[in-house]
């Protein structure tokens, strides 16, 4: 095991998102309150960058302060790099977003690369003037990346760490979406080593993962302990570049501490809410798209929440999202939740050998609720594999209840925050395990 402590930054094509663990047993904790975060979400950055040319000379920021520039004379905004940074088609993104990204936007491969360092250097100037400066002092940093054909991504990422000032963990720099997710899901944050006893006449180990203590007492220790053989946990995360999916199968018959690291079965797939965003865009004219495409990026998220909602929004003049648009927006979703479905079972006939027992949804995506819905129904058709919906409100009471004895508000307070954490942060918080180490 190489890094004691350990700063893990979940770079999403949308939003980032950063954890830290503190030492080999403590938790996993997302940084909040963050000064470059949006304004909905408070661990959120945007992962928008801006170039401002003024007479003064360049000036680069990130995170809100970028996401709140309107694109315009002498501003130009970059959304959805990370995108065109690992993706082996980086030209063919840019039909696919069009909404809050400069029209002149569209940079080489080295322009992406250096969009990354900006924002890497951004984020790490802004965290060390936080009340996070001593974390980040004393840590090391991985970060997750989708499990997609890109080559060196270790190296790579590696490299822009280096360029940004950030100090890349020892063993992995990266780890992938889907099993940090998978691993957050499971672990809940939870951290645990120790020094396993030495058997006569063999050398001592040194310290190692301790997997039973970093499962969840109440939910999938449970679970597991009332099945024979394996138990599968299908994990899938509806991102703003990515559909990602982890699968996990639990060896359920361990009754000792001595309990092997099982594999994580994961792959990404281009699918994201950028497109939902995308069809939208298509579907109205071609004066409610000069509209969007003035509002700063911020702007436009809000916008959509609501509009994703069935909520009409007002853009200028104007109202979208009312009678025959929200007709279309329905559909959109619709076929989007069909589209998830799909990859969903392309992955589970491609790579998952064992059962699915448990599945769980997350990403920006499962926040949007009729996308959501759609998604958990077409889930939950399969009998044998549980839904576990961590956005349900009385899943905290639900399961803490289970546990017998008393159960204080304060408790299920605490565990619907981390639920809520987990859906948008799950990938942050495992990418700091020390399953990774
Ligand atoms: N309540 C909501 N209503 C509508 N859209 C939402 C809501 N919450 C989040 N989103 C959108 O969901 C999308 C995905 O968010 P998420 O944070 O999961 O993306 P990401 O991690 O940056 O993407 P990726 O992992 O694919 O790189 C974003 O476009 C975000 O704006
Ligand atoms: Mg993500």
């Amino acid at each position: 095991m190489k890094n004691r402590r350990l700063v893990s930054i979940d770079l999403g094509s949308a939003y980032t998102k950063v954890a830290v663990r503190r030492d080999w047993n403590g938790e996993s904790d997302l940084l909040r309150d963050l000064p470059l975060a949006s304004d909905e979400v408070d661990f959120c950055v945007p992962s928008v960058v801006a170039r401002v040319d003024a007479r003064g000379g360049t000036r680069w920021v990130i995170g809100s302060a970028a996401a709140e520039q309107a694109p315009g004379d002498g501003v130009r905004i970059y959304r959805y790099w990370k995108a065109r940074l690992f993706s082996t088609d980086p030209r063919g993104h840019v039909r696919r977003d069009e909404m809050g990204q400069s029209p002149h936007a569209d940079a080489g491969d080295d322009d992406y690369e250096r969009i990354a360092v900006e924002f890497f250097r951004g984020l790490r100037e802004s965290l060390e003037q936080s009340p996070y400066g001593a974390d980040i002092a004393s840590s090391a940093v991985r970060v997750c990346v989708p499990r997609i054909d890109a080559p060196d991504m270790d190296a790579r990422v590696g490299g822009i760490l280096h360029a940004a000032g950030w100090r890349p963990a020892h063993g992995r720099v990266t780890v992938y979406e889907p099993e940090s997710n998978a691993c957050g899901m499971f672990t809940r944050g939870r951290n645990a080593t120790w020094y396993p006893p030495a058997a006569p006449f063999t050398p001592r180990a040194g310290r190692s993962l301790h997997l039973v203590k970093m499962l969840e007492p109440e939910g999938l220790l449970q679970a597991l302990r009332r099945m024979a053989g394996s138990f599968g946990v299908l994990v899938i995360d509806i991102g703003g570049f990515t559909t990602d999916f982890g699968y996990v199968e639990f060896d359920t018959s361990f009754s000792t501490d001595d309990w092997h690291r099982p594999a994580i079965i994961q792959q990404s797939y281009e699918l994201g809410i950028r497109e939902l965003d995308q069809a939208i865009y298509d579907s109205l004219d071609e004066d409610a798209q000069r509209e969007i495409r003035a509002l700063s990026p911020a702007e436009w998220d809000a916008l959509k929440v609501d509009l994703y909602r069935g909520v009409p929004v007002t853009l200028g003049s104007r109202r979208i999202g009312g009678g025959e648009d929200a007709g279309r927006t329905t559909e959109a979703l619709r076929a989007f939740a069909e589209r998830v479905i799909a990859v969903r079972d392309t992955f589970r006939r491609d790579y998952v050998r064992g059962p699915i027992n448990a599945q769980t949804l997350t990403g920006g995506g499962s926040m949007i609720a009729p996308l959501h819905q759609a998604v958990v129904q077409a889930l939950a058709t399969d009998e044998d594999a549980r839904v576990y919906d961590l956005l349900d409100e009385h899943e905290p009471r639900r399961t803490l209840d289970g546990r017998g004895g008393t159960v204080r508000e304060e408790e299920i307070q605490a565990r619907a925050r981390r639920n809520q954490e987990l859906v948008r942060g799950g990938s942050a918080i495992g990418g700091s395990s020390v399953f990774f180490e």
